[in-house]
């Protein structure tokens, strides 16, 4: 397998985005999804987040998009503007190659520098996520029980959460203000 690219999502990666997804929507539990969104609804989440500039990107092996990270709003009211939810998705046929670990890697850098403070990730049904996510620095910040309702049985959603940067540094809190700096190289495809 040639090395693999990650870099910001564009318009034409949207269709594999969207086929990655819609097999974990289908299949498992890791999304409580339940219909697979359409190419309209990725493209308005793109938009979103490239408009809150934070990360989505995509790595990109021998031509193929084999997986997907991206940050998106914690909630909408402004004083969570430092906190973003993270999102990995690799594609069924290549987990376990360093994938997921290089995207969200790359996502938590991209938040550091836009100024994101606490990133939170939101876990179901995945072994591997709770475990890719530890080792990537996040904590258990607790499990909210049977919260979910998906293929016949009550699941579990289990928190996790990395702080970034330095709390109170001057440097980070103003380059929050100003809506962050994500390099030229993912803005362009953002
Ligand atoms: C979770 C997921 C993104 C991990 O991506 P991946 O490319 O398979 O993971 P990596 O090969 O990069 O492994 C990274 C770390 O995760 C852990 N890990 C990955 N798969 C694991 C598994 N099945 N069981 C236990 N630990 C696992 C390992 O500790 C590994 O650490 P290491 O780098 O020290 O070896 C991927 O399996 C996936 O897309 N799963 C289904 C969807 C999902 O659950 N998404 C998360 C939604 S929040």
């Amino acid at each position: 397998m040639s090395r693999p690219t990650v870099r910001g999502v564009t318009d034409a990666d949207l269709p594999a985005v969207a086929s990655i997804f819609a097999h974990y929507v289908v299949h498992t539990a890791t999304t409580f999804e339940e219909e697979p969104p359409t190419r309209a609804a990725w493209a308005h989440k793109r938009d979103d987040i490239a408009a809150r500039r934070l990360p989505f990107l995509v790595a990109e092996t021998e031509g193929q998009i084999a997986g997907y990270a991206y940050a998106a709003a914690w909630r909408d009211k402004r004083s969570y503007r430092y906190t973003a939810e993270d999102t990995v998705y690799v594609a069924p046929g290549s987990t376990g190659r360093g994938l997921g670990r290089l995207l969200l890697e790359a996502v938590i850098q991209e938040c550091s520098r836009a100024g994101i403070r606490q990133l939170i990730a939101v876990i179901a049904d995945s072994p591997a996520s709770a475990a890719l996510h530890q080792a990537c620095g996040f904590a258990e910040a607790g499990r909210l029980q049977s919260v979910g309702f998906k293929h016949g049985r009550w699941i579990d959603t289990l928190l996790m959460q990395r702080p970034l940067g330095a709390e109170g540094s001057a440097a980070a809190q103003g380059s929050a203000d100003a809506g962050g700096s994500i390099p030229a190289t993912c803005e362009q495809n953002l």
